[in-house]
């Protein structure tokens, strides 16, 4: 892909688990690690990334020649959404193919300005756009996020087997939510349960990249469009996604190693 060295996507089975929350803070983690990081955001009906990169309302993409645009730039980091193309406030009621036409369009008509990582932020569920990313682009890997609980779980182990399928190699396991931490008290409690990303990992040997905490601050954060990782870089959250960035860039550069080389004679 044009501007692009490799591209990641951030899935899970399940909505609502973190896989926007993760992706922006992944993002800018990786940004902070000196990559140039892009993000696109998949959920055409439910994008989130506007808000959580603090792009205004109304702010719209330039032209870029005939065809393409230039993503916008949040925090150092270049992204595009269906949000930046369209009024939020109206629900949109398309059939599957438009969206799936929706998603090509940000996919092959977004001129990204030399990018290491492009980071998709997936819908939920294994379903088209899913199947859409994978046939039109090389995804060098998926990051799967879970929580621990069984029924989200099962819905991640879903996520695994279709990235397996389609030859898109799982980089490791986000088990968010893991444990809730109250700012109050100090006290812990396992709401989603607990080792599930763990179990799942182990049953597809694969690891887990990071477990984050169930933390009031992190969705305020997220919401207020300065994530976590920007807002406290020192944090034992911030950490945790530093951890994972690294996790996430070796193994991609790792498999990017062990692909075909290309020599030149004379
Ligand atoms: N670790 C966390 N602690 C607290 N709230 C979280 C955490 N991760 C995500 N959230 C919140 O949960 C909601 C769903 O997260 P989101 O990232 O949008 O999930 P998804 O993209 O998987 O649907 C959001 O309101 C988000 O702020
Ligand atoms: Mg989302
Ligand atoms: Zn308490």
């Amino acid at each position: 892909m044009e501007g692009v060295k490799h591209i990641v996507a951030v899935a899970s089975g399940k909505g609502g688990v973190g896989k926007s929350t993760v992706t922006v803070n992944l993002a800018l983690a990786l940004s902070a690690q000196g990559y140039r990081v892009g993000v696109l955001d998949a959920d055409i009906y439910g994008p989130s990334q506007a808000q959580m990169l603090g792009v205004k309302e109304g702010e719209r993409p330039q032209a870029a020649g005939e065809d393409k645009f230039f993503p916008l730039e949040a925090h150092g980091i270049q992204a595009m959404s269906m949000a930046f193309l369209v009024n939020t406030r109206e629900p949109m009621v398309w059939r599957g193919p438009m969206v799936v036409g929706a998603f090509q369009q940000l996919l092959n008509q977004t001129q990204w300005d030399n990018l290491d990582f492009l980071l998709i932020d997936m819908p939920p569920g294994t379903g088209d756009i899913q199947l859409t990313l994978s046939q039109r682009v090389p995804v060098s890997g998926a990051v799967i996020v879970t929580t621990p609980q069984d029924i989200a779980l099962l819905d991640a182990r879903k996520g695994i087997e279709m990235f397996r399928k389609v030859n898109v190699p799982v980089l490791g396991i986000v088990e968010n939510m893991s444990t809730y931490h109250c700012e109050n008290c100090g006290h812990e409690a396992p709401i989603f349960g607990t080792g599930g990303g763990e179990r799942i990992a182990d049953e597809y040997e694969t690891q887990v990249l990071g477990r984050l905490p169930l933390s009031l601050s992190i969705r305020e954060l997220a919401d207020s469009g300065n994530p976590s990782v920007i807002s406290e870089p020192d944090s034992p959250v911030s950490q945790t996604f530093g951890e994972i960035a690294k996790r996430v860039a070796s193994e991609v550069d790792g498999a990017a190693e062990q692909g075909p080389t290309i020599s030149f004679s004379e």
